[in-house]
């Protein structure tokens, strides 16, 4: 039998999930290891580095990370650690740099920001020390479309690997050449898993989201049986409606590259573990998932424009970022409420129905087999 599905008198129902996946701290830490410390992640655009020594902070699996632009114009990732005595080396986003150059709070060891150590003071004598051979410790970093990604794993397979498909169904959106318009950050009471959850099915859209409804019905979804790199369909848009924005129109030009087809439509995308990618007729809007405890997570949402659009005179995003953060925050409610019943005594796995396929089939790629 597979996971999840339980007989009982009027046949099989396709059930959702124990809570001790979304409850349990001990599991949190047996996924983080299986999807994020042995997986690529997504850590965010490149445009949030334009310039050499710029850098941004990331934490992946507890790990502290330093993401650089190094003078080639090159992104590289290291772990956020000396290599003299294991100290954190830079404390926060704000932290003030020199150009380029990163030193260690504690006894002033300085790495550039192509992680070579370059300054260790009170070293010169003593044997057998090669500044050469006390670099920060690298790794893997791949980007596709402007996204970058990283994998903590040593040797890992290539990103390609993990994409899939995505990069083809896509290519008609210039994402590569889109910029952040707007960042909104969240922070969520609910399991990394519910958010993706609530993305895979429009079930809840018209009692959650009454203004969703009106642009694009929520029994339009076609989605794609799940695999294990991501999971997805489209939505259509209702006839008169241009894209999801307060008013259902945009002043913004249609992405001139897309077909027909795609301008009447949204693409809903859960890159796995932790990127949700829709795709708009006019922009694309990112979330970027980072789970901080089994209940908690932060949660980034960038809505990316043509760097055209954004040019021209006129330019606002307010009508795509204020339907989203309104629709986001009907999102995360719902989330925190389904966590906080997840803990309850009570709760017992219900049915899915068959509008959360996506849901059952997630389940079985993200969750272990159970007997
Ligand atoms: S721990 Fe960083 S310089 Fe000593
Ligand atoms: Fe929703």
């Amino acid at each position: 039998m597979s996971n999840h599905i339980l007989e009982n008198s009027h046949g099989p129902l396709k059930r959702t999930p124990q809570a001790r996946y979304f409850v349990d701290s001990e599991y949190f830490k047996t996924e983080m290891q299986q999807w994020f410390a042995d997986r690529w992640v997504y850590v965010g655009r490149a445009d949030e580095l334009p310039n050499p020594g710029d850098y941004i902070l990331r934490t992946i699996a507890g790990e502290s990370i330093l993401i650089t632009r190094g003078n080639d114009s090159k992104i590289r990732s290291f772990f956020n650690i000396c290599t003299h005595r294991g100290t954190v080396l830079v404390e926060s986003e704000n932290t003030p740099t020199r150009a380029c150059q990163f030193s260690c709070p504690y006894h002033s060891w300085t790495f550039d920001c192509q992680g070579h150590l370059i300054g260790a003071p009170g070293m010169k004598d003593v044997d057998g020390f090669r500044e050469q051979d006390w670099g920060l410790r690298p790794i893997d970093c791949e980007i596709w479309a402007g996204f970058i990604f990283l994998n903590l794993k040593q040797n890992p397979p290539p990103l390609a690997e993990f994409l899939a498909d995505l990069p083809e169904k896509f290519s008609n959106w210039p994402i590569e050449e889109m910029r952040i318009g707007e960042r909104v950050e969240y922070h969520v009471q609910a399991n990394w898993k519910l958010i993706i959850q609530n993305y895979s099915e429009c079930l809840h859209c018209p009692s959650v989201h009454p203004a969703l409804a009106r642009l694009s019905p929520p029994t339009s979804g076609e989605n794609e049986p799940a695999n294990l790199c991501y999971a997805g369909g489209r939505m259509s848009l209702n006839e008169g409606i241009a894209s999801m924005t307060t008013s259902g129109s945009t002043n913004r030009p249609l992405i001139s590259s897309l077909s027909e087809s795609q301008k009447r439509h949204v693409y809903y995308y859960s890159w796995l573990p932790n990127l949700l990618l829709s795709l708009h007729p006019d922009y694309v809007m990112t979330h970027r998932i980072e789970p901080l405890t089994n209940n908690q997570t932060r949660i980034v949402c960038e809505w990316l424009f043509e760097k055209s659009t954004m040019a021209s005179p006129g330019f606002q995003s307010e009508d795509a970022v204020a339907f989203w953060d309104m629709t986001n925050k009907q999102d995360w409610h719902v989330s925190e409420l389904t966590q906080r019943g997840l803990s309850s005594s009570a709760y017992r796995p219900g049915p899915y129905s068959n509008r959360e396929e996506l849901l059952y089939d997630l389940d079985q790629i993200l969750l272990p087999k159970e007997d």
